[in-house]
């Protein structure tokens, strides 16, 4: 049991050393989010593998980042025979593979496809590296989410602190449109954003907005439902060529780059992301989490965790306490869908 009363069970105590070397898997590295996402982690000093996975076109999309003049080694795999080889030994696995929204589409549109592509690529996490920290992009998120988790707990290898399903583009989005609103820079507001990651379920934060900013009744609701449909604004302009990649690729990398830092020992590193959760009556709920390392009890060796303690809803004001409301029975109903896809598998 931490400090923060939660219990672990630890089923695999393998130990990292804590250094900048990670082994890091994208899984969809060849699509519009999963190109510019591998560029990115390439070219950081936090990764010292990158394991590059896809249906098509990876060996391409592997050579040309290689040639890359920074240290991480990459590699490309193709097809469903080398994904256990992709997956062997990585500490995170990031996965942006299956089809994104055309206009007219909602999130859920996509999950008959979607759901079957990450199950799979979950089952091959738990066979292949079940200590991993698995970041879900693929969308819905709030079913992709249950069904990996369901995946896990079939293998056995279950850990609710080392799933997470990625909503930060959501954060990225409203900190650039508080900053655009107010005239502030955007690198220096960070608003949290919490729910789900779909439509209604998205819940901005703005009264717990650093710095404090204020808006009226009127903007503050205009600004929250520009928030909630960002994405739809990215897949109307694509035009049917896709939804958010390069915002996504960016948001991506933070999340695993944060993630790193914290497996690395930073202290206080806090991101939002969609999680096992028992701040609200839904099981999945996206809130500020401390990410970290826990302190194994028997030996007091480090144990790179994921997340180190959820920091909760905080206090939420009248509006936002509504709209937490108004989110349930959606994110129930999708965490339903995800959980029955799982039950009803072969
Ligand atoms: N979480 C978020 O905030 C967020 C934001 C934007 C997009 N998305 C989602 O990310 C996903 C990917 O979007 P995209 O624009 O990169 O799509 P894309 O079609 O450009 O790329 C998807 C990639 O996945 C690969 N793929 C398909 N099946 C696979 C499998 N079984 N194993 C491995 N790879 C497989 C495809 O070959 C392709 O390269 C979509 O579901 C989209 O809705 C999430």
């Amino acid at each position: 049991t931490n400090e923060c009363g939660s219990t672990y069970i630890v089923t695999h105590c393998n130990f990292f050393s804590l250094q900048h070397n990670a082994k890091v898997a994208v899984l969809g590295a060849s699509g519009g989010i999963g190109q510019p996402l591998s560029l990115l982690l390439k070219n950081s000093p936090l990764v010292s593998e990158l394991s590059l996975y896809d249906i098509a076109h990876t060996p391409g999309v592997a050579a040309d980042l290689s040639h890359i003049e920074t240290r991480a080694t990459v590699t490309g795999y193709m097809g469903a025979d080398q994904l256990g080889a992709a997956l062997k030994g990585c500490e995170v696995v990031v996965i942006p593979a299956g089809v994104p929204r055309k206009p007219g589409m909602t999130r859920d549109d996509l999950f008959n496809t979607n759901a079957t592509i990450v199950a799979t690529l979950a089952d091959a996490c738990a066979r292949h590296c079940p200590q991993a920290m698995i970041c879900i992009i693929s969308n819905p998120v709030n079913s992709t989410i249950p069904i990996t988790s369901e995946v896990m707990k079939k293998h056995g290898v279950y850990n609710p602190n080392r799933v997470f399903g990625v909503t930060t583009l959501d954060i990225v989005r409203a900190n650039t449109f508080v900053a655009e609103l107010k005239g502030l820079d955007p690198a220096r507001v960070n608003v949290p954003v919490v729910g789900g990651h779909a439509g209604k379920t998205i819940i901005p934060l703005i009264s717990r907005c650093t710095p404090k900013v204020e808006f009226p009744a009127d903007q503050l609701s205009a600004l929250t439902g520009r928030i909630q449909e960002a994405g739809t604004e990215v897949v109307k302009a694509k035009a049917g060529a896709g939804s958010a990649t390069l915002s996504m690729a960016y948001a991506g990398a933070r999340f695993t780059f944060s993630l790193l830092d914290a497996m690395n020992g930073k202290e206080g590193v806090v991101e939002c992301a969609f999680v096992r959760s028992e701040e609200t009556e839904c099981k999945y709920f996206s809130t500020p989490l401390l990410l970290g390392i826990i302190q194994c009890q028997s030996n007091n060796h480090k144990l790179k965790n994921g997340i180190e303690k959820n920091l909760g809803l905080g206090k939420l004001s009248v509006f936002e306490e509504k709209l937490v409301a108004e989110a349930m029975d959606e994110l129930k109903g999708s965490i339903k869908n995800g959980e029955d896809f799982v039950a009803n598998m072969k």
